[in-house]
Order: structure tokens, then sequence, then C-alpha cells
């Protein structure tokens, strides 16, 4: 997956009609529907999980990849379940468990694509100093859609793109038109998009203009 994607994330959608919602950005080319799960300890919000995926998962069906982002205390309990569910991928934070190579091997024996993720106050050596399959910078303090994303957060794409270098790097957090250009220049290849493609009275045609703006 080294090619430019915008990835839209289902947190800023409207979950009453969850399926349409989804349909109408897979329409306008997205292939990675981003799933972000909170569990009201590692971050204060609660939102959805396991039952949620796999409703979503029987709706979209095989061609389609979910990445998960839990954003949850000790991920490695969960894994089994949210890969049970339908996940493609599954990243979790590497503040949230002192394991983060078993886990990393644990979301690969699941057969998931195994990311790690560092919110903005964690420096991205951890990066460089485990395996795994996707980096995620958090380019905005994890646990709410539509905040704004943090200036200079693209250095440390850089850092990320250095560190990791067979790896993907992901970026999520107020990306928007204005600010994708700049995590693409710095090496990111999946970019999320909550707040500006379904904050939008047309998601389709926001996706669309994200994906212009990336290059992608
Ligand atoms: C925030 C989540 C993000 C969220 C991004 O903690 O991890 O995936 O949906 O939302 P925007 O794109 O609105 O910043
Ligand atoms: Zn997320």
């Amino acid at each position: 997956m080294t090619a430019i994607r915008v990835v839209p994330s289902i947190l800023s959608a409207d979950l009453a009609r969850l399926g349409a919602q989804v349909d109408e950005v897979i329409a306008a080319g997205a292939t990675v529907i981003h799933f972000d799960v909170m569990d009201g300890h590692f971050v204060p919000p609660i939102t959805v999980g396991p039952v949620v995926l796999a409703a979503l998962r029987a709706h979209v069906g095989d061609a389609i990849d979910i990445d998960v982002h839990l954003m949850i205390e000790r991920p490695e309990r969960q894994v089994a379940d949210f890969a049970a569910a339908g996940a493609t991928g599954i990243t979790f934070h590497a503040e949230a468990t002192p394991h983060i190579a078993y886990t990393v091997n644990l979301i690969r024996e699941q057969g998931c694509r195994a990311g790690v993720a560092v919110c903005p106050a964690t420096a991205a050596t951890v990066f460089g100093e485990t395996s795994l399959d996707l980096a995620l910078v958090m380019t905005v303090n994890p646990g709410w859609g539509g905040q704004a994303y943090i200036p200079g957060s693209d250095a440390k794409v850089a850092q990320a793109r250095a560190l990791a270098a067979s790896a993907i790097v992901q970026v999520d957090g107020g990306i928007d038109v204005a600010t994708a250009p700049a995590v693409v220049a710095a090496g990111a290849t999946l970019l999320v998009a909550g707040s500006a493609v379904f904050g939008s009275e047309d998601p389709a045609a926001a996706y669309k203009a994200i994906v212009a703006a990336a290059g992608a």
C-alpha cells in the first residue's frame, strides 16, 4: 500500500446511517475505511466496538480495507475480537501497553496488518524500535474529531518515514485540503479524514477534493 490514499473516518459519519454513509465514499473511490475505537480510559469518549465492526464488514464485503484504530488501554486483550469481526488492519497506541512487540505479533498472527500509533507528545523513535506494518502519526490528540491539525506535525511524519522505512506511514487528525499536501510531502501515504469528509454536506465531493489536494 504505497499509493497515497485518503481514508474516511466513520467517527464523523451519521452512525444511524452508517452503511449509506460508507457507500457514498466507496462510490467516490474510497477503498479504505477508518474505524475509531475509544474505551473511555485511554481517551475520555467511548465509541464503537466489534459488534458494529462486524456489521460494517458484512455491509461492505471483503474488497474494502477496514482500518481499525484502537484508542484503548491494553489493546492486546481485544485484538482477537477485532480480527474476528473483520478488521483488515489493527493499529494500537504505543502509550497504551507495555507489550508493543507482543501486540504487533498477535495482530499479525490474526492475519491483520499491524500498526503502531503515537500521540503528539510521544516521540517517533518507537517506530524504529519495533517491527510494524504501519506507523500512525497522530496529528491531533486522540479522542475527538474536528480538531485542528497540530502545526509542525509534518516534521514528525518525516521522522516516521525515515525510521519505519518499510512501513506505511499514516496520519490522523485535522487532515483536509489545506493540510494534506504537507503530510504527503513529508512521506505519509494513508491520510485519515473524518470531519473534512463526513462533516461536509456532500461527503463524496469532499473526499474527492482531499484526494485531489493530496495528489492521490
Ligand atoms: C481522533 C480519531 C480520528 C478522527 C479524525 O482521535 O482518531 O480518526 O476521526 O477526525 P478529523 O479528521 O475530524 O480530525
Ligand atoms: Zn483514528
